[in-house]
């Protein structure tokens, strides 16, 4: 995977808010959402963002397929060979190069338009791009594409509310393929669901990759998720990444002490490892008013005098040939305690929610919740 070229190669990306105050919208201060994000991704592999509420995952997420507009920063992708600095291109470029790249959020209730039914929902993108010729193509796209979630075709005419949680999602993620992307932001896609469906939605998202060739960016807060599905995780501390690397690594060997208090918080099934939990205290810093040094230093049990003074770079500490990076002036010296060398939490998890369910809703069916109403 590594021999290819990245699809994705980001450089410098800040995503900077102004905060204003009253309706003189006095400016009040900048929030600092992702500043200076530097990583690649290579075709076919997933890329996790992991970080507490606020660490700017949302804000990188949506800036790199411009769906915010970026700062400052370079974004290239790189389709076989053909290049794209997608902050280079006008309005109109924008939109037809955006057709490559896609989004699936986090909530299927929220993101689903009520008033249109499921072939509007999922035709729209085609209609937008002029993918389709005429209705009768649109349906058989359309019916393709439920076919590819594993939805039942008949369930076009209805609406989102006839579907249950993981139902909904699994139409946004067949309007997310519509056109075909190359490239597929999924933001926490799974959180907002029954923990019982997760698991279905997570390896569909999973068997579309392998299938169709797919590079995804997942956003998420669950550990146990991520460990299930990313090939490489980066995690985020108030807009800055603190730590990359492969997930394995990240998970068994963190070299980040944030990412160490974030891995001691997975329960780990065993009622004596609770002892061994790295309580976070304080809430994340500000990233419209950040600490000196480094960001994470008035929450780090291993803080010295250099941290509170100089902000650490994040730098390489390859591990069998593999990047791996650390923001942490201490990241040779300190031994972190990662998940350790039993079975990785996802598996034992993912086991858990797999195991009582049918194949993920064939039909529309095999989820418990929210039964298909008449539509
Ligand atoms: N449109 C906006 N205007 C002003 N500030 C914003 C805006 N969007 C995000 N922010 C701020 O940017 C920071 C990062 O937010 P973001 O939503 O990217 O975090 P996140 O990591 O996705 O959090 P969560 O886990 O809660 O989804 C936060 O401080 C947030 O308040
Ligand atoms: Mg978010």
């Amino acid at each position: 995977m590594s021999a290819a070229q990245p699809l994705l190669t980001v450089d410098n990306l800040k995503k900077y808010f102004i905060r204003t105050k009253g309706f003189r919208k006095r400016v009040i201060g900048t929030v600092k959402a992702v500043d200076d994000a530097s990583f690649h991704i290579d075709p076919g592999e997933t890329l996790a963002l992991v970080g507490e509420s606020g660490s700017g995952k949302t804000t990188l997420g949506r800036s790199i397929i411009r769906a915010i507009e970026p700062t400052s920063g370079d974004i290239v992708y790189d389709f076989g060979g053909t290049k794209t600095d997608l902050t280079a291109l006008d309005k109109r470029e924008l939109k037809e190069f955006r057709r490559h790249l896609s989004i699936v959020f986090q909530d299927p209730f929220s993101s689903l338009n009520p008033r249109m039914n499921v072939m509007e929902i999922v035709g729209e993108p085609l209609v937008n791009y002029h993918a389709v010729k005429n209705r009768r193509q649109l349906a058989d796209r359309v019916a393709e594409l439920l076919d590819l979630v594993r939805l039942n075709p008949q369930y076009m005419a209805r609406y989102p509310h006839a579907f249950s949680g993981g139902q909904r999602q699994r139409i946004a993620v067949a309007r997310a393929l519509a056109l075909n992307p190359k490239f597929v932001v999924a933001d926490e896609p799974v959180s907002a669901l029954d923990v019982s469906v997760q698991a279905q939605v997570l390896n569909l998202l999973k068997e579309l990759q392998a299938r169709l060739d797919l590079t995804y960016l997942f956003v998420g807060h669950n550990l146990a998720v991520i460990e299930y599905v990313a090939n490489r995780t980066a995690v985020m501390y108030v807009g800055r990444i603190a730590e990359l690397g492969d997930t394995d690594e990240v998970f068994r060997n963190p070299l980040h002490p944030y990412t160490e208090a974030l891995l001691s918080a997975v329960p780990k099934g065993d009622p004596d490892a609770a002892r061994d939990r790295i309580v976070l205290t304080g809430d994340p810093a500000d990233p419209a008013n950040r600490p000196s040094g480094c960001f994470f230093h008035p929450r780090c049990r291993y803080a010295q005098k250099i941290c509170r003074e100089q902000e650490p770079p994040l730098n390489d500490f390859p591990s069998h040939g593999r990047q791996h990076l650390s923001a942490c002036h201490f990241a040779s010296e300190l031994s972190l305690v990662g998940t350790g060398r039993g079975e990785p939490v996802a598996k034992a998890e993912a086991r858990k929610s797999e195991a009582p369910t049918n194949r993920p809703g064939e039909n529309g069916a095999g989820e418990k919740e929210a039964p298909i109403t008449d539509g």
